[in-house]
């Protein structure tokens, strides 16, 4: 049995790369949250037009199918780690609307930050007139960012977008089409960044062909005995049967797998690729679009091994809830493109960028990249402990880096057959009774923890204390089902 020394293996690599954080370790819990008033929850729950039955009925008359969503209830309000749908029912929220919420719902700086912004002037396009929040962005992105050299940062909307940016730069400067993706890798879902996305269903089901010139090479995956090492043999093949690395642009990876299982890139595959790129005069990438904003405990997840990417793509809880995206890289490398050749009609817009700016002050001033790590570990061990008591050899796997976790469920540790049902089935008990969870990896058998950095002990005690329940719940259903 591999499991446990699998988890002792990535615990000590978490450990190794906490210690290696050059931020304050203090570690602070932040905001309480107030109760909704009684009044919103009963005017909404009181419409029968605003039902989650009613919306949801509505919602699939009007939206496309494409467009799904994890949990069937309607938003009513949020705060921090806690929402409320229409019908007035409270969910402690573990999902963090996608990685997004690092800083929690509507942290009240943000939220201040944008209200003082919108007060101001909300479009002017910076194509147009510019703005200084726009430039203070990038002046600290610039700032935060790994790298002894000047660096430049462009701002555009969506994380797919700043993929999409980073190619067309990589490609400029080089002078190259190539790039090579990684299997299980996410990078969004417009033609180019679906390319690089390296899982089919149900992102790039029916929808291809896909840009040429891109290539791919396995990630290591300890469950079907892929290591880094074979990952990096595969790559070195690659060069030798598809991709003359001559004409390769840039390597593109996630420093840990978001959609693709919270798997964390092994740090001596980044010094490999880092001398791999060295040596081809090829541009290293790390997208850190669900990674980065201190869910794993340094401000961007690649900070662990040390190594200096050439260009870093950002978006999610960068902004604490507002749409703002960005590339953030080598200066020499960013000014590749011509006047004109980057932008877009909303790219970073201000009230998205004075958002962003508070929400980087809040993860300063409240200690979360601390937290961060201490609640990692605190998530570990809860984990280990639930696993063993309530659903003993089914959960195969407690991994991730910082707070950017989750957990793997199996049918056995014999076969370790992914879980996709009983995965389902712990989200959707878990919802039943009050906890918004997500699913990830290949075989959509792990659920992340993307709960807020700023949640307090007490509610992620809840949240946990629900998830064991539910867990219990999905092994009383499997055991009903198997007595029929
Ligand atoms: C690593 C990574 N890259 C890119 C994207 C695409 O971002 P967006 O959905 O904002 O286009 C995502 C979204 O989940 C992501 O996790």
């Amino acid at each position: 049995m591999t499991r446990k020394t699998k988890t002792t293996a990535v615990a000590k690599r978490s450990k190794a790369a906490s210690t290696k954080s050059k931020t304050p370790r203090k570690a602070k819990v932040t905001r309480t949250t107030k109760a909704p008033e009684s009044a919103v929850e009963a005017t909404v729950a009181a419409t029968p037009a605003n039902t989650n039955a009613a919306l949801l009925a509505r919602r699939e008359a009007a939206v496309p199918r494409g467009v799904a969503s994890a949990a069937p209830i309607f938003a009513a309000r949020a705060e921090n780690a806690e929402l409320w749908d229409v019908e007035g029912n409270r969910y402690v929220d573990f999902a963090g609307g996608i990685a997004v919420l690092n800083t929690g719902h509507r942290h009240p700086d943000v939220v201040a930050a944008a209200k003082a912004q919108e007060d101001l002037y909300t479009h002017t396009s910076f194509q147009v007139v510019p703005y200084e929040p726009y430039v203070a962005l990038a002046e600290k992105l610039n700032a935060l960012a790994p790298g002894d050299f000047d660096k430049k940062t462009l701002l555009v909307t969506t994380g797919a977008e700043a993929v999409e940016n980073a190619v067309k730069i990589a490609r400029a400067h080089t002078g190259r089409p190539g790039i090579i993706a990684f299997s299980g890798g996410y990078h969004g879902r417009t033609l180019m960044t679906l390319g690089l996305t390296g899982k089919v269903a149900p992102y790039k089901k029916d929808v291809g062909p896909f840009p040429a010139d891109i290539f791919r090479a396995p990630f290591p995956d300890a469950r079907t005995g892929v290591t880094a090492t074979d990952a990096l043999n595969a790559l070195e093949t690659l060069f030798l049967t598809d991709a003359d690395p001559s004409r390769v642009a840039a390597i593109i990876l996630e420093p840990v797998l978001g959609e693709g299982g919270y798997h964390p890139v092994p740090v001596e595959m980044w010094a490999a690729l880092r001398a791999i790129c060295d040596k081809h005069g090829i541009l290293l990438i790390s997208d850190e679009i669900q990674a980065g904003f201190g869910r794993t405990g340094t401000w961007f997840a690649i900070e662990h091994s040390g190594v200096t990417p050439d260009l870093i793509t950002v978006a999610k809880s960068m902004a604490g809830g507002y749409p703002i995206a960005g590339v953030i890289g080598r200066a020499d490398v960013m000014d590749a493109l011509e006047p004109g050749g980057l932008g877009g009609t909303y790219g970073g817009n201000p009230v998205a960028c004075a958002a962003a700016l508070s929400a980087i002050e809040a993860i300063e001033n409240e200690g979360l990249l601390a937290r961060s790590t201490a609640l990692g570990e605190s998530f570990r061990a809860r984990f280990a402990e639930i696993g063993a008591r309530t659903a003993p050899y089914r959960m195969w796997d407690i991994r991730g880096l910082g707070a950017m976790l989750a957990v793997e469920f199996v049918t056995d540790f014999d076969t370790a057959t992914p879980d996709a049902a009983f995965t389902k089935s712990v989200i959707s008990h878990a919802l039943k009774r009050g906890l918004i969870l997500l699913a990830c990896g290949m075989h959509g058998n792990a659920v992340r923890i993307m709960v807020p950095l700023t949640a307090s002990d007490a509610i992620i005690e809840e949240g946990l204390a629900i998830f064991e329940a539910a867990l219990a719940d999905a092994i009383a259903a499997e055991m009903q089902i198997a007595a029929e």
